[in-house]
């Protein structure tokens, strides 16, 4: 039978390499002739840890993740990291974080509950439509850590620069990670939510740095300890199994597509298209400011609900779906992660231009 694909623009759980889902489809009944799939196997069985091995290692290689870093494929979601980063690094001291988006104000949140929080930054007083320069950010002396979001995917911001901070870099990478080069060396920890450009939701890739491990507050649940996490290898309990199958089949793909290099040429291509069509329009207008815009999620509207609410309309009808933006911001929303092909951005930008054409 003929399967249609759409083009799925969708914020997270988002698309997934094509070629991935066809090898988890082929080996759905039958894996590597065990006569059983991934989800039935015992994740103490030898079949399951060359699964996590291969993952594991095909990260490392792909990131350039030094060994003084750990990877550790975790449960829990993004969420859960903003209780846990305070919980293992914070001491209870203080800690700085960048509020520029919705996650990274609920992070700041989570952490007030373990120690004591500074605002490096805020910019809910512009809708959050910039990231702030280097020079903007304000310090705490003796911070545990530097905190920041490098994508905010609500609102279609990315940091285009690492920032300097005298206190371990701590960074949200859910909506950018394996999409550009990152420095992890430069970082105390870096964690993911799996779900947009890794796998399917249910997984959560945290990168910390060992010496930063050990130093939980006494009431760190052990499923939240970094420390028990790398002497478990993540095995302390039943990990995501299928999602760090399909974390391998994504992984794989990257590599044969030439890596994150690739990645990242793609990146700025799909969202260079949409980004020059918004620059001329008429119609549409962008919502982050042009030198603090997101190469992943880039968010516009048209001025009008109801024709905001058209544009979807006529959008899903040709196939291109989830782009109605965060319920945050109203407006338009393109993800345009990884495994979004160059081909979906380009019937976006040729709708928009008839959308456009019929209307102004
Ligand atoms: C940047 C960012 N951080 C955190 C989250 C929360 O992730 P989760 O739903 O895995 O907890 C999201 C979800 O979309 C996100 O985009």
């Amino acid at each position: 039978m003929a399967v249609e694909r759409v083009y799925n623009f969708a914020a997270g759980p988002s698309a997934m390499p094509e070629s991935a889902l066809k090898t988890a489809a082929a080996e759905m009944l039958d894996f590597r002739g065990s006569g059983m799939s991934v989800m039935e196997i015992s994740h103490r069985s030898a079949l399951f840890q060359e699964v996590f091995d291969g993952a594991k290692a095909k990260l490392k290689s792909l990131m350039r993740v030094p060994d003084t870093h750990e990877i550790l494929l975790l449960q829990g979601g993004a969420t859960t990291q903003f209780a846990a980063i305070p919980m293992n690094l914070l001491e209870g001291g203080t800690a700085d974080y960048a509020v520029t988006g919705n996650f990274s104000g609920k992070a700041a949140e989570e952490a007030r509950k373990y120690g004591k929080v500074h605002l490096a930054a805020d910019t809910s007083d512009t809708g959050h439509d910039r990231i702030p320069a280097q020079e903007e950010l304000s310090f705490s002396p003796n911070a545990k850590y530097f905190y920041y979001c490098a994508n905010n995917t609500i609102f279609g911001t990315e940091w285009h620069y690492v920032p300097e901070a005298g206190a371990p870099l701590v960074c949200d990478m859910s909506s950018d990670i394996l999409s550009r080069k990152v420095d992890v060396s430069r970082f105390g920890l870096i964690y993911a939510g799996a779900q947009k450009n890794m796998a399917p939701a249910g997984l959560t890739v945290v990168i910390v740095n060992k010496a930063l491990a050990g130093r939980e507050l006494p009431i760190t649940p052990k499923i939240l300890s970094y420390e028990t996490m790398i002497r478990t290898d993540s095995l302390l309990n039943t990990p995501p199994c299928w999602c760090i199958y399909m974390l391998g089949l994504t992984l794989d793909w990257v590599i044969r597509e030439g890596g994150i290099p690739a990645m990242e040429q793609r990146k700025r291509q799909k969202a260079g298209m949409l980004y020059d069509f918004l620059d001329e329009s008429r119609l549409f207008k962008a919502h982050a400011r042009p030198e603090s815009r997101s190469w992943m999620n880039v968010t516009f509207r048209t001025g009008s609900d109801a024709l905001d609410a058209e544009f979807l309309k006529g959008a899903a009808e040709r196939g291109l779906v989830n782009l109605k933006g965060h319920k945050l911001t109203g407006g338009i929303r393109a993800s345009l992660y990884n495994a979004v092909p160059v081909e979906g951005a380009k019937a976006l930008v040729e709708y928009m231009k008839e959308f456009e054409y019929r209307h102004v």
